[in-house]
């Protein structure tokens, strides 16, 4: 990769759909995942393992694994918080995997019921199965920005949690705004942070939710500092029904018209991507929220 080149990690069907009211038939969602890849998305978290209580709108991870239909040079890693998400990841064939934590306790406990200790206890046979198998591997820390029982979250708890998951020997590490709170001087603090604690910009990736607005600035911040690889959804979608108060990621046809006003090298098509934005819309029956979702690209008359 050179330095115009970024990775776009699409999240659509996975952040996007485990927070919506409407249940969305597995055909739809394999569809959705079929027109990203069309429109050139080659990483697509495709669903989570995870607990059908829990997260009740990805119970279908077992189906939709099964008839995916994979593609030569596209990665569709899967949430997974314990052992038994892996013995369930690994009957259904996947080669890339996410664990998930986070910088605050009590969103920890609520979200996964354990503490950030026992999280990363949890993990460590996990990673360690993956990285046996030659599987790509991500780890999240969320509230990195801000956390809806804590309140503001110190970087140094962030950089803790980030040393401790990069120790289990995880590829990426993504670092989430889940509750859309922070602002581009946020950014500079916790990736400065991050950076001066000896982690390499290029094992992040920026997870932001738009929750207030300030996504995209937080991108072109990022961008500044280096990072290459930012968390999307298309359509808007998203949130974590563990975090009051999160609304949508971070719209992947936001994200790519910024990029592409940059001159930057992603490797998605607009127009396509366009598609599955409304085949999103058409499924959960309410039109678009983002910003290019409605307005298009810019067509120079
Ligand atoms: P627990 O209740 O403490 O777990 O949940 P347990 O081990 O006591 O198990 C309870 C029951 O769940 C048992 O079933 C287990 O078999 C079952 P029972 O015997 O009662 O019938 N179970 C499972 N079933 C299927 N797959 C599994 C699994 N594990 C246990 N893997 C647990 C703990 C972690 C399982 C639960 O809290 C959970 O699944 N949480 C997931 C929450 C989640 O997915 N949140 C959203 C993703 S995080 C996010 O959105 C943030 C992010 O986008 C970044 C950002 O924005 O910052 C990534
Ligand atoms: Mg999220």
């Amino acid at each position: 990769m050179n330095d115009r080149d970024v990775r776009v990690y699409e999240v659509g069907p996975r952040d996007g759909l485990q927070n919506e009211a409407t249940p969305i038939p597995t055909q739809a969602k394999l569809r959705f995942i079929g027109l990203l890849a069309d429109a050139g998305l080659r990483e697509i978290e495709a669903t989570s393992f995870v607990s059908p209580r829990a997260i009740p709108q990805l119970a279908d991870a077992d189906d939709l694994m099964a008839s995916l239909e994979r593609r030569e040079g596209v990665r569709h890693p899967v949430l997974v918080p314990n052992r038994r998400g892996l013995e369930r990841a690994e009957a259904a064939g996947v080669d890339a995997i996410a664990v998930f934590t986070a910088a605050s306790e009590p969103f920890t406990r609520a979200n996964i019921n354990m503490s950030i200790a026992e999280s990363i206890d949890a993990f460590r046979p996990v990673i360690q199965h993956a990285r046996d198998h030659g599987w790509w591997t991500r780890g999240y820390v969320s509230t990195a920005f801000g956390c809806p029982y804590q309140g503001e979250v110190d970087e140094a708890a962030v950089v803790g949690v980030a040393g401790e998951l990069l120790e289990l020997g995880i590829d990426e590490l993504s670092v989430g705004d889940t509750i859309g709170v922070a602002g581009p001087s946020d950014v500079r603090r916790v990736v400065g942070a991050l950076t001066a604690s000896g982690i390499g910009v290029e094992r992040l990736a920026m997870h932001f939710h738009d929750t207030r607005g300030t996504a995209l600035a937080n991108v072109a911040t990022a961008l500044e500092l280096g990072v290459r690889c930012f968390d999307a959804s298309t359509g808007g979608t998203g949130g974590c029904p563990y975090a009051p108060g999160a609304a949508g990621n971070l719209a992947t046809e936001d994200l790519v018209y910024l990029l592409d006003r940059e001159g930057l090298s992603h490797g998605i098509d607009l127009d396509a991507l366009l598609v599955a934005a409304a085949h999103v819309a058409e499924t959960l029956g309410r039109p678009l929220g983002t910003k290019v979702g409605q307005a298009g690209g810019w067509r120079v008359p």
